[in-house]
C-alpha cells in the first residue's frame, strides 16, 4: 500500500513522525513537504533533530497571500499524485497545506484521511477554521483527537468515517521527552529552572493587528518574571514593522531568541513557571506536562484545556494578560483527555485496514 503524507509547516513535521513510524514497516510513505515553511528553524531543523526521512518531494512553495500560496501548493500537489498515485492521502491539521492535499487529493478521488479531524474555534475570521471546516468536509477518513472534535463532525452532518484515535501531538511528546529533558538549552541561555515565563505568538489576529502586538509586548515589558520568547518569523517581522522589536531588545526582561527545535521548545516548556502562546499545539504540550497556560486569543479548538482549569483565555489585552501571569494557579488534576500517546499506531491500523477492504 502506498501512503502519501502532505506537510509544510512546523507543527505538520512534528505531527507526521510518529505516524511514519507507525506505517514505515507495514505500507510505502512518501512524504511531500510544500515549502509552506523554509526558514532552518521552521522546517530543517525538525527532520535532522527528530530523525524524521528527508522528504521525498519539496515544492518549495514559500510564503504568499492566501490564494497565492494555496494555488501554487494545489498546482504541484496534484502533480506528485498523478505520478505517485498513492492509496491514501494523510493531512495533518489546519494550514494551507492541509488545504491543498486535501483538495487536490479529493479532486483524483484518492481517499483523504485528515490527522486533528473536527477541531473548531467558531471563528471563521481564523485562515485555520476555513481550512479545517473544508477539509472536514472533503476528507473520507477523519482522525478525531477528542470526544468534543467527535461532536463537532456531528454537528455538521459528519458521522462516516471518523474515528476518535486521541492526539498525535501526545505521541510525538512521549517519543521525544527523554531526549528533550537532556537538551541543554536552559544552561545555554542562562536560565534557572521555573524561573521564567515562555512566549510564542504567530496567530494572524495577533501579528497583522498593531494594537494587538502592541499590548502584548507592553504586558511582556511591564512583567517582573523573566520571559524567554523564541519568535516565529512571521512574528519578528511584524515587531519590526511596528517599531516594537527595539523595545522587546532593549527590555530588561524579555529574551527574544530564533524559533528553537522541538527538542528544545519541550526542554523550555517543562522547565517554565508557565506559557503564554497563541498556539494550538503548544496550548495541549503544557496540559500534559503540567505547566499553566494563558492563550493570548478569544477562543480556543483546545476547550478541554480551560474546561480543566489549566488554560485561560485572555485574548490580546493587556492588564488581562499581567493578571493572568500574576494570578492564574491551575489546581485541578490533570486527567488523559488527549489520549494515551498511541494515536498513530491505531490510525496506521485503520488506514491499512483499507487496502484489506479493497480500498
Ligand atoms: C502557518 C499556518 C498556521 C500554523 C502555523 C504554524 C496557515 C494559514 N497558517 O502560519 O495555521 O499555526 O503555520 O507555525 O497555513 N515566514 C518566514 N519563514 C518561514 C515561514 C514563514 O519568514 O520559514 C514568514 C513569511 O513572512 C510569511 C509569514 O511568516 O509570510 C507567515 O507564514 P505562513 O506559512 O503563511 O503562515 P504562519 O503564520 O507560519
Ligand atoms: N515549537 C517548536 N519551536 C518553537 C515553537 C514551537 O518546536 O520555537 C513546536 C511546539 O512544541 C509545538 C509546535 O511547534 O509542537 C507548535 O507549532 P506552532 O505554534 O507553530 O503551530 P500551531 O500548533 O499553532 O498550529
Amino acid at each position: 500500500m502506498k501512503v502519501l503524507s502532505v506537510v509544510g509547516a512546523r507543527p505538520q513535521f512534528i505531527k507526521a513522525h510518529p505516524l511514519h513510524l507507525a506505517l514505515k514497516e507495514r505500507a510505502y510513505h512518501v512524504i511531500l513537504h510544500t515549502g509552506q515553511h523554509y526558514d532552518r528553524e521552521m522546517s530543517r531543523i525538525f527532520f535532522e533533530e527528530m530523525g524524521i526521512p528527508e522528504p521525498d518531494y519539496n515544492l518549495e512553495v514559500g510564503s504568499g497571500g492566501h490564494g497565492e500560496q494555496t494555488g501554487r501548493m494545489l498546482i504541484g500537489i496534484e502533480k506528485v499524485l498523478l505520478k505517485e498515485r498513492p492509496n491514501v492521502v494523510i493531512v495533518y491539521g489546519d494550514t494551507n497545506s492541509t488545504l491543498a492535499g486535501a483538495l487536490a487529493s479529493v479532486k483524483l478521488h484518492i481517499p483523504v484521511a485528515h490527522v486533528e479531524a473536527g477541531l473548531r474555534s467558531f471563528d471563521r475570521r481564523m485562515p485555520e477554521e476555513i481550512n479545517r471546516v473544508v477539509a472536514d468536509h472533503i476528507s473520507n477518513i477523519l482522525f478525531a483527537p477528542t470526544h468534543t472534535a467527535v461532536h463537532n463532525l456531528k454537528k455538521e452532518g459528519i458521522v462516516q468515517g471518523v474515528y476518535l484515535v486521541g492526539d498525535i501531538m501526545v505521541d510525538a511528546l512521549y517519543l521525544h521527552i527523554k531526549v528533550a529533558e537532556k537538551n541543554s538549552i536552559i544552561r545555554d541561555l542562562g536560565l534557572k529552572k521555573k524561573g521564567y515565563v515562555l512566549v510564542t505568538v504567530h496567530r494572524a489576529g495577533n501579528t497583522d493587528v498593531e494594537e494587538n502586538l502592541k499590548n502584548i509586548v507592553e504586558a511582556l515589558t511591564e512583567l517582573d518574571y523573566k520571559i524567554v520568547f523564541p519568535a516565529h518569523p512571521r512574528t519578528k517581522k511584524a515587531l519590526e514593522r511596528y517599531g516594537l522589536l527595539k523595545t522587546l531588545e532593549e527590555s530588561k526582561n524579555v529574551m527574544i531568541t530564533e524559533p528553537v527545535g522541538y527538542l528544545e521548545f519541550l526542554n523550555l516548556l517543562e522547565n517554565s513557571r508557565m506559557v503564554l502562546t497563541d498556539s494550538g499545539g503548544v496550548q495541549k504540550e503544557a496540559y500534559i506536562l503540567g505547566i499553566p497556560c494563558v492563550t493570548l486569543r478569544d477562543t480556543t479548538e483546545w476547550i478541554e484545556t480551560v474546561e480543566q482549569g489549566w488554560n485561560v483565555l485572555v485574548g490580546a489585552e493587556k492588564e488581562k494578560i499581567i493578571s493572568a501571569v500574576r494570578s492564574f494557579r491551575p489546581t485541578e488534576k490533570r486527567t488523559e483527555i488527549f489520549g494515551d500517546g498511541k494515536s498513530a499506531e491505531r490510525m496506521a491500523n485503520i488506514i491499512l485496514s483499507l487496502k484489506e477492504a479493497g480500498g
